[in-house]
């Protein structure tokens, strides 16, 4: 096989998965789950969702990549179960679809910045007709997909590792900084309480799935994100220190995201937690009119700081996203990785036109479907969300930990992870993952995927 390139050190993994995980997801999406969900129950649902069931499903996931040092697909076949490779496909497929609309959504943070350069606060409030101006819309998205493009045809250690080194720390100490801010701005003290006091009142069914579906998200896994970035790790690593560390800093920085949120929400409401704006324009519709209030010139900086910090964050997922599907030509078709780079982006922008134009823009993919009892038809980005993050990223997670358990088994996953950590063996983490995968997530994952899909769409 074609030298297929690796990660340089233990640090550039940890930083480029980590990078993975860190996204909109955080940034974008956390915040308004967690307004949608009543604040701090569904942050203690959702972190729940991270260590019991996610992080177990991370081990198994860089354990079959760096075993077979193969894409997702392929990996399967190389550990002799060519019947188990549709679980590779479906991810493949999976992280494609998600691609495809996360990539719009990029755009529209990478626009946001480039209008508050410009001191246009006012960008707010005309949050529709931005991203039902498809022109526009469209030629930020494809920008972003082409800065995208050009660190994921570097190759491993020399694009998506580089640039993780310098984005995460970037990203880690930009979050941190406006959190700070935020947090002695006016009202700041309701939005804390809203994000830290729980109110379980709130939490249903469809909170608890949205939560799970929001740690697979946000944790890259279910799709094997994690088995190609695995692939591309030496044997002497550790990959269950690797992985705690990869969720510990995808936790923290959602945490810290909250934090630096919800004062900005609440400042902007005067303090009025009930009725805040939640969904999709949470952060585009009501943040450009926070930065307004800071003042002309101020407000110009921190409102470009943190668009430009959300492209960042958007830029080390996109680079991960892309990097699936890449792998999957260059390994199995044996395309040459910078032309397998370029064609796969393009596909996977012409895929992602629906989304880009179901903001309002076209009738038909803004109310593309009605879910069964619900009033208001859902536009085709949202749909695709929930199809691809709340059921595929959940039920890949189920097949890959049936996959572990009962088809290659505890010993060879054992195995895999000893070759770096040689302790592992009888000890606690051991029995806690080796219970996790073979129980918890194979019963608690399926039943929620078959709950929501009979929920959404039955
Ligand atoms: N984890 C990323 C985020 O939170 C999204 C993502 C999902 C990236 C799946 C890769 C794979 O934004």
């Amino acid at each position: 096989m074609a030298a297929r390139g690796g990660f340089s050190s233990r640090l550039g993994f940890i930083l480029a998965a980590a990078g993975s995980a860190v996204g909109l997801g955080n940034i974008w999406k956390f915040p308004f789950e967690v307004g949608a969900g009543g604040g701090a129950a569904f942050v203690l649902i959702y972190l729940s969702c991270c260590f019991i069931l996610a992080y177990p499903v991370m081990i198994a996931e860089i354990a079959i990549g760096r075993k077979t040092q193969r894409n997702p697909a392929g990996a399967f076949s190389a550990l002799g179960f060519k019947n188990w490779s549709f679980v590779g496909v479906l991810g493949i497929l999976c992280g494609v679809t998600i691609l495809s609309y996360y990539n719009v959504v990029a755009g529209w943070a990478f626009g946001y910045f480039i209008e508050m350069v410009q001191g246009h606060f006012e960008i707010g409030s005309k949050f529709g007709s931005f991203v039902s101006n498809v022109a526009k819309v469209g030629s930020y998205g494809l920008i972003f997909m082409f800065f995208t493009t050009l660190i994921v045809s570097r190759g491993i250690s020399g694009g998506i590792e580089k640039a993780a080194k310098i984005l995460m720390p970037t990203l880690i100490a930009m979050i941190a900084g406006l959190a700070i801010y935020s947090m002695f701005l006016p009202h700041a003290m309701e939005g804390i309480k809203f994000y830290l006091i729980p109110d379980f009142s709130k939490i249903n069914f469809s909170v608890i799935y949205s939560a799970l579906g929001q740690a697979f998200f946000s944790l890259s896994l279910g799709m094997g994100a994690l088995i190609t970035y695995g692939s591309y790790v030496g044997r002497k690593e550790n990959i269950v220190t690797s992985a705690a560390y990869i969720t510990l800093a995808d936790v923290g920085i959602a945490c810290l995201a909250g934090l630096m949120m919800f004062p900005l929400v609440a400042f902007n409401n005067g303090g009025d937690m009930e009725n805040i704006q939640s969904g999709a324009g949470l952060i585009f519709q009501t943040l450009p009119s926070v930065f307004e209030s800071i003042g002309p010139n101020l407000g110009v900086i921190v409102g470009s700081f943190f668009f430009l910090l959300l492209s960042f964050a958007a830029l080390t997922s996109t680079v991960s996203l892309l990097e699936v599907p890449v792998s999957y030509v260059v390994d199995e078709h044996k395309v040459e990785r910078k032309k397998a780079v370029w064609l796969v982006a393009l596909i996977v922008f012409i895929i992602g036109i629906p989304s880009l134009v179901g903001n309002g823009y076209s009738e038909f993919f803004s109310n593309f479907i009605t879910y069964v009892g619900a009033d208001k038809p859902t536009d085709f980005m949202t749909f695709i969300g929930h199809v691809a993050n709340d059921s595929f990223l959940p039920l890949g997670g189920f097949l890959i930990s049936i996959f572990v358990a009962y088809v290659w088994k505890k010993k060879n996953l054992n195995e895999e992870i000893e070759a770096g950590f040689e302790s592992f063996k009888g000890s606690i983490v051991e029995k806690y993952i080796d219970f996790s995968i073979r129980y918890i997530c194979p019963i608690i994952l399926g039943s929620l995927f078959i709950l929501t899909v009979l929920g959404r769409f039955f």
